[in-house]
């Protein structure tokens, strides 16, 4: 069997060209790995998926941020630019300016646009929430907003989160502007406004907390149920997946499939995983399981059509500001760094295919070892943290040996009983039969004389966990 693994971003092959060229030479089946870089969107459109961000209008102006977001995602949801403070901030005064960016930016880069959202109790004009309207008159009032907004948007959009957090953790009605004043057929209403003014664009319910079972997702998933009993126009279901670290929820999977049991889409449409700051190697790995559990829960339901993260980098994410101690919840650290939880998401995508052949196994070592440029060397040592019934977390480290600073490092090394990588952070993989390469990452590939740095995996073994020998290092 041969494993392509998933590849890192530009940004980080960049760092890794020179690295990747010392070593393909040396390990053929894995050069196959170490081509043009692939997006999270397109691996995840190869399954017939897509992979999101919320966009800031505000940030598209940095190169750095604009970049990520087209080579990463193949669908932008807009953070703030298409709610009701933004665009209807004045009774029958209507602005597009800031959505229309998004909308033009995304079809210049050929990704579809989830509208969030048309009814919300927040980012809501106080000339609505105080507005003392009568029932008839607000009613009027949102299919107004909805009519006009989805209506500018008609034809442009994938999808829409029609009504955003309508209810309360115990289940019960939210107690909006919109529940009071008109009662609870005001969702029903928003679904029926919506799919007149944009007939072609998907119609979502959205929501936070609702990721697991609960008394929360099963208020939603009755309401869905009614809805598609009564014929209420309502096509998806968006879960919010504001997590904390360590904290996917067990049934998330089951959760999602009863959802698209009722006949209706999911998505995980604002998914962040926020942890105590400062991060460390452990959170980072923690966060790197959560991802990739995360995206495989989604994989592993048909009709979860997508996963939106909820922001490009963690220098601009919300948490902060409203979980003070909190952060680091994304893929890209404030310098666009990909994280362990890139690869963790990307692996899940299938950065891991197998090929056809199996007559083209590999020895069970590598068939020759690595070389470094004159004057850089480098070492790695293997060892095995942990170990349980077929799994086991192993970790090397990497040390620069040498007198001169290197740039990059290649590892490489044959597991003698089998031994399979299931998932690597701080470094990228390939594995192919028993022979494993990991070049760094962008971010951990610089290393002063003496200076060294870890990468951490884990593994399936079955029978015997041998600790591989020789593990081989080449500097460049
Ligand atoms: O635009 C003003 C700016 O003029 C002003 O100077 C500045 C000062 O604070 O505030 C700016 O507005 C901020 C706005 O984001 C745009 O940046 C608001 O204060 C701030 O509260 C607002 O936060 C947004 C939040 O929704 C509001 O509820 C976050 O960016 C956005 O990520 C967040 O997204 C929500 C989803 O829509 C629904 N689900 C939860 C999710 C996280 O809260």
């Amino acid at each position: 069997m041969t494993k392509s693994v998933f590849r890192p971003p530009a940004t980080a092959l960049a760092a890794l060209a020179a690295t990747a060229l010392a070593a393909t030479a040396l390990v053929a089946a894995a050069t196959t790995t170490a081509s043009a870089a692939t997006g999270l969107g397109q691996l995840a459109a190869a399954k017939g998926r897509y992979i999101g961000t919320a966009l800031a209008n505000n940030h598209l102006g940095e190169s750095a941020y604009a970049t990520v977001a087209d080579r990463e995602f193949n669908s932008v949801t807009p953070e703030n630019e298409m709610k009701w403070d933004a665009t209807e901030p004045s009774r029958g005064s209507f602005s597009y300016g800031g959505g229309d960016a998004i909308v033009n930016h995304a079809q210049a880069h050929g990704q579809s646009v989830r509208g969030h959202t048309l009814v919300w109790h927040s980012q809501l004009p106080s000339w609505v929430s105080n507005g003392g309207f009568n029932a008839a008159t607000l009613t009027s009032i949102m299919q107004n907003h909805i009519s006009n907004v989805a209506g500018h948007y008609k034809g442009k959009l994938y999808a829409w989160d029609v009504v955003n957090e309508a209810f309360n953790e115990d289940g019960t009605r939210r107690q909006s502007v919109f529940q009071t004043t008109i009662g609870d057929g005001y969702i029903a209403t928003a679904f029926q406004a919506a799919r007149a003014a944009d007939p072609t664009a998907k119609l979502y319910y959205n929501d936070y907390n609702i990721e697991g079972i609960n008394a929360k997702s099963t208020a939603v998933y009755n309401m869905v149920k009614a809805f598609k009993q009564q014929g209420v126009p309502i096509d998806g279901v968006g879960f919010q997946t504001h997590l904390i670290l360590g904290q996917v929820p067990s049934d998330l999977q089951a959760n999602l499939q009863r959802f698209a049991d009722l006949g209706v889409d999911v998505a995980l449409t604002e998914v962040d995983v926020r942890m105590q700051t400062p991060a460390d190697s452990g959170k980072l790995a923690t966060q790197s399981s959560n991802y990739n559990a995360l995206t495989k829960a989604c994989l592993n339901v048909a009709r979860c059509v997508g996963i939106t993260l909820w922001g490009v980098t963690d220098k601009y994410s919300w948490v902060p500001d409203v979980f003070p101690g909190y952060g680091a919840p994304l893929l890209f650290d404030d310098n666009y760094n990909a994280k362990p939880a890139y690869t963790g998401m990307g692996t899940a995508l299938g950065g891991t295919t197998s090929s056809p052949s199996p007559s083209a196994s590999p020895s069970a070592s590598p068939s020759t070892s690595p070389s470094s440029p004159p004057g850089r060397s480098c070492s790695a040592t293997y060892r095995t943290v942990n170990q349980w019934n077929t799994g086991f977390q192993g970790e090397v480290t990497v040390a620069n040996t040498g007198a001169s600073a290197i740039g990059g490092w290649t590892v490489i090394w044959a597991f003698p009983n089998g031994q399979t990588v299931t998932q690597l952070w701080n470094g990228t993989l390939s594995q192919s039969g028993a022979n494993v390469t990991v070049r760094n990452m962008s971010y951990n590939g610089s290393l002063a004389p003496n200076a060294s740095t870890t990468f951490g995996f884990t593994g399936d073994w079955s029978g015997a966990n041998g600790a591989p020998s020789p593990v081989t290092c080449a500097a460049s």
